[in-house]
């Protein structure tokens, strides 16, 4: 709705030249902090995929924090992606290049059942490669993409459009454009 859109846009702070100069950062710490808007925001998503979800993937670092209380909610299972080298079994591993500088992603390749339906999600959607390399990383480990959650999507860098030949229409959701 409009009043939880508002609640939680004004729990997002702006941090100008953040992590490198001319970079606006989008910081979350506030709407985190105040359980009111973070329990608003964990039930929102949770309720646009409860009963249609077996698996819900948290992006790290961020989106641990918003898919967790998700997949409880959900009564989904939790399947962390993770930066390189932090996975102790075999991965499919996915290179990216980021908003700032360039990453890998993993997943374990036995963290979904066989056609596992999948709900992705993250705190921000910029430029769109994190979650082109999570989308990946998830058909790679063969379980199906479902939805797309993201809190904020940054509009100006277009990431829907980078993200539109591998996710049908009406998949990735977004609370807040800007
Ligand atoms: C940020 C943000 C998203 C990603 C979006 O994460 O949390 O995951 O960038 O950027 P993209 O759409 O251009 O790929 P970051 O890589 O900074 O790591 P963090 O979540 O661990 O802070
Ligand atoms: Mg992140």
């Amino acid at each position: 709705s409009g009043e939880l859109r508002k609640l939680l846009e004004s729990r997002i702070r702006d941090v100008p030249d953040w992590p490198k100069p001319g970079v606006v950062f989008k910081d979350i710490s506030p709407l985190l902090a105040d359980p009111v808007a973070f329990a608003a925001l964990v039930d929102a998503l949770a309720e646009r995929c409860a009963g249609r979800v077996d698996k819900v993937v948290g992006i790290e670092a961020r989106g641990f924090i918003l898919a967790a209380p998700v997949a409880l909610r959900a009564r989904a299972g939790f399947v962390p992606v993770r930066k390189a080298g932090k996975l102790p079994c075999a991965t499919h591993a996915q290179s990216y290049e980021l908003e700032y500088g360039s990453a890998t992603l993993e997943v374990h390749q036995d963290a979904f059942g066989a056609g596992d339906r999948v709900l992705v999600i993250d705190d921000v959607l910029a430029t769109g490669g994190t979650v082109e390399a999570t989308i990946d990383l998830i058909r790679r480990a063969g379980a199906e993409v479902v939805g797309v959650e993201v809190l904020l999507e940054l509009g100006f860098l277009d990431g829907r459009a980078r993200l539109a030949p591998v996710l049908p229409d009406g998949v990735l959701e977004s609370f807040i454009v800007v």
